[in-house]
């Protein structure tokens, strides 16, 4: 059963960043659940996948060195640990980890055409196509079973599970191996960084959940880790059930029982997190008011799909944020969804007209901070919101 826990109000779609702020959006009310018989966590609104991925959609992987540096070292792992001909990437984005392997190693399947088109002319054979039960039979026509699938980001996104992975048990081959990352739920709720829920996160995994989905299928969990990426990520490796080279690790009970201990498996710890966040809604206006009441101003830094749950939910305008700054050159003079806030092209030294800076990528801190330690020299601070509100 469906559990609901959290109303995040009326969003409009996350990565739908307008030329003009009076332009009609979709909107959606984000709300969330907890199913309580295989414990996933999930919004309740399902856009179709074709007005969010479309053929200009903005987020690029290879934007942060952060990101190129993970899928780099991903790459590393996979040439020296595993046995493949073929390397298959779903939502292989802007290449961010085929462009690591050789042309005829990897294939990539991205429904953006306008990210399919950057490896494609790359001279990596890319399916500007949906993952789906169809598109694996074609590959399997065409370049026979998979050794390594690997997928970051993207299955979460996808409304139907079931299909998704009956799609990727049929193209697996006997001793293949599925490598899948998305944002851990466990991280989620204990940064209370609910900004992870927008219109293409429709599910937010934990070990506990994945676990359960599997046992649909002839795969399971055989190795796990905890990647510092997207705000806290889980990287799953999975197998074939009998495949019994591949041992299964302990790291997988490990953090089962985590999740346990955290109590992912009970609904009472989603109530918890749903007073959290009211609670941090309050705080962050609080303090964004305050700075403002004092005439200092604010940018937001990092034009993130999660700052605009954040600005939606917490109601937050240009009167307390005028502008966000970003390197995304497809986010650049465009507004946030949603809100009259303009996304100005990040320069160095942007940050010196501004007395704070609130992390909208709060995720990529770390490398943030020391680009802009100029900023912070001269007594610029930061505004984050994870885990609690407050100035640093
Ligand atoms: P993400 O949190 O969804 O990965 O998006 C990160 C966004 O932040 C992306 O639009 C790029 C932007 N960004 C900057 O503008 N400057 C930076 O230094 C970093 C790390 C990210």
């Amino acid at each position: 059963m469906n559990k609901f826990f959290l109303n995040l109000g009326n969003q409009p779609l996350a990565n739908n960043y307008l030329k003009s702020y009076k332009q009609n959006q979709i909107r959606y009310n984000l709300r969330l659940f907890f199913n309580t018989s295989n414990k996933m966590v999930s919004i309740s609104k399902r856009i179709p996948s074709e007005k969010m991925f479309t053929n200009n959609y903005p987020y690029r992987s290879s934007m942060s060195k952060t990101m190129r540096n993970s899928f780099y070292k991903l790459s590393l792992e996979i040439k020296n640990k595993f046995n493949f001909d073929k390397i298959l990437e779903i939502g292989s984005n802007d290449g961010a980890l085929i462009t690591n392997f050789k042309k005829n190693e990897v294939i990539g399947v991205e429904p953006c055409d306008n990210l399919a088109k950057i490896t494609s002319n790359k001279g990596y054979l890319t399916y500007n196509k949906y993952w789906n039960y169809e598109l694996a039979k074609k590959l399997k026509k065409k370049h026979g079973k998979i050794d390594l699938i690997y997928s970051a980001n993207t299955l979460t996104h996808i409304s139907n599970l079931k299909n998704v992975f009956k799609s990727i048990n049929y193209l697996l081959s006997d001793k293949g191996v599925l490598i899948i990352e998305d944002p851990s739920l466990l991280e989620c709720i204990k940064k209370n960084s609910y900004d992870q829920f927008y219109n293409e996160h429709i599910y937010l995994f934990s070990a506990i959940s994945v676990k359960n989905l599997l046992s649909n299928f002839d795969l399971e969990i055989f190795d796990l880790k905890n990647l510092p990426t997207h705000g806290g990520s889980l990287r799953f490796y999975i197998k074939r059930k009998a495949n019994k080279d591949l041992k299964i690790s302990n790291r997988l009970n490990k953090q089962i029982q985590n999740e346990i201990k955290f109590g992912l498996d009970k609904f009472t710890t989603y109530k918890q997190f749903s007073i959290n966040v009211i609670k941090s809604k309050i705080k962050l206006l609080k303090i964004l008011n305050q700075i403002v009441k004092t005439k200092k101003t604010i940018i937001g830094y990092g034009a993130t799909a999660k700052a605009v749950t954040i600005l939606n939910y917490c109601d937050i305008n240009n009167d307390l944020i005028p502008f966000f700054t970003d390197t995304t050159p497809d986010k650049i003079n465009n507004y946030m969804p949603g809100k009259k806030i303009k996304i100005i092209k990040y320069k160095k030294n942007i940050l010196r007209k501004f007395d704070y800076a609130f992390l909208g990528a709060w995720n990529f801190k770390k490398e943030i901070i020391s680009k802009e330690k100029e900023f912070i020299k001269k007594g610029g601070k930061f505004i984050t919101h994870v885990p609690k509100p407050k100035i640093f």
